[in-house]
Parts: C-alpha cells; structure tokens; sequence
C-alpha cells in the first residue's frame, strides 16, 4: 500500500532524530559505553516514588483538571519564588505538562502561525525546529560560536530578525552546549527582545543544574515577564524523565489560550506523577544538591581530560553535556561519532545533530557513572591515539 500519499507533508517535512540513531546503534556494538543521551544516571528519590505508590493506594487515579492539580500548581509557584524570584498565580499562571516536551509544543502551537519565524539560537535542542514546522512556522536559526562561550549575542540575534520575526527560544543552561547566560547577558537579550517587539518561549528545564554560577531566569529581566513564557520541568533535576512532568509558567492571558490546547491534546498530564511532584517540590532541594554535586565532580572530571588529550572544550557550567571540538582530528562530527562508536566502543552525539553551528563539535552528557566516564576517557583518548 502506498501510504505516502496519506501522510501529511509537515509529517514527511521533520525526520527522526540523529540523537536516536546512535542511541539505538549502541546496543548493536557490544561492550559499547554511550554518553549520548540527557538523561541522569540516578533513579527518582525514594520519598517521591513513595508518594506516587501512595496516590495509588489512596484511589487517585482520575484526571485531574487540566492545568494540573492545583496543589501541584501552588508548589511550582512557590519554587518558581523561592528559586527564581518569579511571581505567577497558581489558578491562572500555570500548566503542568506532559514533560518540557509538550511544554515546548502546545507553547509554540499556540503562538505561531504560518509564515511566522522562529528565533532559535543553534546549537539547539533537536526538538524546537521540528514543533515549530509542525506548527507551519519557519525554525530561524542563529549561531553561536564557542569563541562567545555559545552564548546568544544581541548583534547576532538582530541579524536574523526580520518583519516575521514572532518569537524567540532562549534554551538557557543550554542543551547541547553546557553554556549558561549571566543576568547581563540576558539583559541585552531583552534590548533586542523589547525593540523588536518578540515574545520568548525561555526553556530552562536545566535551571537547576549549574556550577558555580546561579541560574537567572529570563523572566526576571526587567519587563521580560509579560514577554516571557517559562518552561521546566521535573526530568532533569530530579531524575524524573519517565515520569513524564513538566510545566509552562505565563501571564494569564497567554497562559489560558496555551490551556485550550494542551486540554484538546493531552486532557492533563499524568495524575500519578503530579503527586510525586508535589513531594519533589516541596523536599527534594536535597536531592538536586547532590545529584548537583556529583554532576560537577563528573563535570569537572570529563573537561579535564579532554583538554588534556588536545581537544579545545569549552567549560560549560550549566546541564551534563560536554561540547568539545574535534576540528582538529579532520573528520566530520558524524565521521567521528561513527568512529568513535564502532572502532572506541563509545558513543556521543555527532554536533551536527544539533545543526549546522553544531558542526565540528560532539556532545557527550556526564550524566554517566564516573566509573563509566573514566572508562570512556580512556577509550576516547586511544581512538585520538589511532587517528
Ligand atoms: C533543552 C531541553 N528541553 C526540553 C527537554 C525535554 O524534557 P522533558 O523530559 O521534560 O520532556 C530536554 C530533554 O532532553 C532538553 O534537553
């Protein structure tokens, strides 16, 4: 049956990602350590899982409304507060989603028509481009380079904006790169954002993993609230990722028209994992503290050794990805991750998967045992060894 007449062009318009590829080729060389995916190595916290079996036993297995169970929405607010010093209304504010993934698609579904261009800065999250055409919008993207430490520069940014320009991502502590963006760095974001009239979708789902510096959020930025649609979640920071929880954070306006499509998409997202979300809200601060420090011991562990066998790897102080450049050894991203995979045993995600900027870098996550890491060092530095 030819089925490529039934699906959709926008269907056939976004492939799969390359992150996958590698993910699924590591099983097939045995023995392989991969390093290529975002997610944490720990499992959930006790005390959180136990709060999920006891929503079960208690009988709540229902729908809950559609922003989320308002006790759940009250926590986000009080983090949001205590953390970020941002103020939303939980009745009003707040929707819990079915990961930052939904977050990111019901956010951009919402606002973007077609023709309207999307500001992505790239490197980037393999996820935006695709919602955004799925959206019938045009993914725009801005490089960064690793001489600004991947930061989004305002000259740069302004260069892309053009009279369709509607909305910009700003993925800080970013995913593939590592890099963070201090409070004066956003604030000349925000010049641009201002003068050009652009709303934000600021994905900071990595916000509490930083090292070193603290994570300021986009919307704190003077008159970036009204402009700002925050997004995070509960996968990273808390080890949550199969759970699948996570939130937007938006005046009311834009968030009661976000609401309409997140209840024709998902209804609301699971109940089980929005009590375990109310427990890691309120007494999982110590959880991240130390997934947070072994992070950085790793962290700081795996940059180390990369420079030491010659790759120029810049220092990321935000999320578990080390970005290093392999420009040096010739091959293409992809050559080496190939490479690397079936002569090393060890698997990273070419850059390119993250786009053209991403080209002639590899992401490697830290969110690995050190036991694996160290393991993995050693592989790495003799396939250099036998280039
Ligand atoms: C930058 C970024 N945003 C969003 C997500 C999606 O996270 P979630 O598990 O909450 O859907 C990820 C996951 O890798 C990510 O790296």
């Amino acid at each position: 049956m030819d089925y490529g007449k039934y699906v959709a062009q926008r269907a056939k318009d976004i492939e799969i990602s390359t992150i996958r590829y590698f993910f699924n080729m590591v099983k097939e060389v045995e023995g392989a350590i991969s390093l290529c995916i975002g997610e944490p190595d720990f499992t959930t916290p006790s005390h959180i899982n136990e709060a999920a079996v006891q929503s079960l036993n208690e009988g709540r297995t229902f729908y809950t409304a559609n922003a989320g169970h308002y006790r759940l929405r009250q926590e986000i607010c009080d983090f949001l507060n205590r953390r970020y010093q941002l103020t939303y209304k939980p009745e009003s504010e707040i929707i819990v989603t079915v990961g930052a993934s939904q977050a990111i698609d019901v956010a951009i579904r919402t606002l973007i028509e077609p023709g309207d261009e999307v500001l992505i800065p790239q490197p980037a999250f393999v996820a935006y481009g695709p919602c955004t055409l799925l959206a019938g919008g045009t993914p725009v993207y801005v490089p960064t380079y690793i001489e600004d430490n991947f930061v989004l520069k305002p000259d740069v940014l302004e260069k892309y904006i053009t009279p369709r320009s509607k909305l910009l991502i700003l993925p800080y502590p970013n995913n593939p790169t590592g890099a963070v963006m201090t409070e004066e760095e956003l604030k000349a974001i925000a010049g641009i954002v201002k003068k050009h009239d652009l709303l934000v979708v600021a994905d900071e789902i990595y916000s509490e993993l930083t090292y070193g510096i603290e994570h300021t959020a986009f919307a704190k930025i003077d008159e970036m609230w009204e402009r700002t649609i925050t997004i995070n979640g509960f996968s990273k920071s808390y080890a949550m990722t199969g759970w699948r929880l996570g939130y937007v954070a938006a005046p009311e306006e834009l968030a009661q028209q976000i609401l309409k499509v997140h209840q024709y998409n998902v209804a609301c997202a699971p109940t089980i994992s929005q009590y375990a979300g109310i427990e890691a809200m309120r007494n999982g601060d110590g959880d991240i503290a130390s997934m947070r420090k072994e992070y950085d011991k790793r962290r700081k562990f795996l940059v180390t050794s990369l420079r030491e066998m010659g790759l120029q790897c810049f220092e990321p102080k935000g999320a578990f990805y080390a970005f290093p450049s392999i420009k040096e050894t010739g091959l293409t991203s992809e050559e080496f991750a190939k490479r690397l995979l079936w002569e090393g045993k060890v698997a990273v995600v070419p850059g390119s998967a993250f786009g053209e900027s991403g080209e002639g870098f590899v992401r490697l996550s830290y969110a690995t045992s050190m036991e694996d890491l160290e393991e993995a060092v050693k592989r790495i530095k003799s396939f250099l060894n036998s280039l």
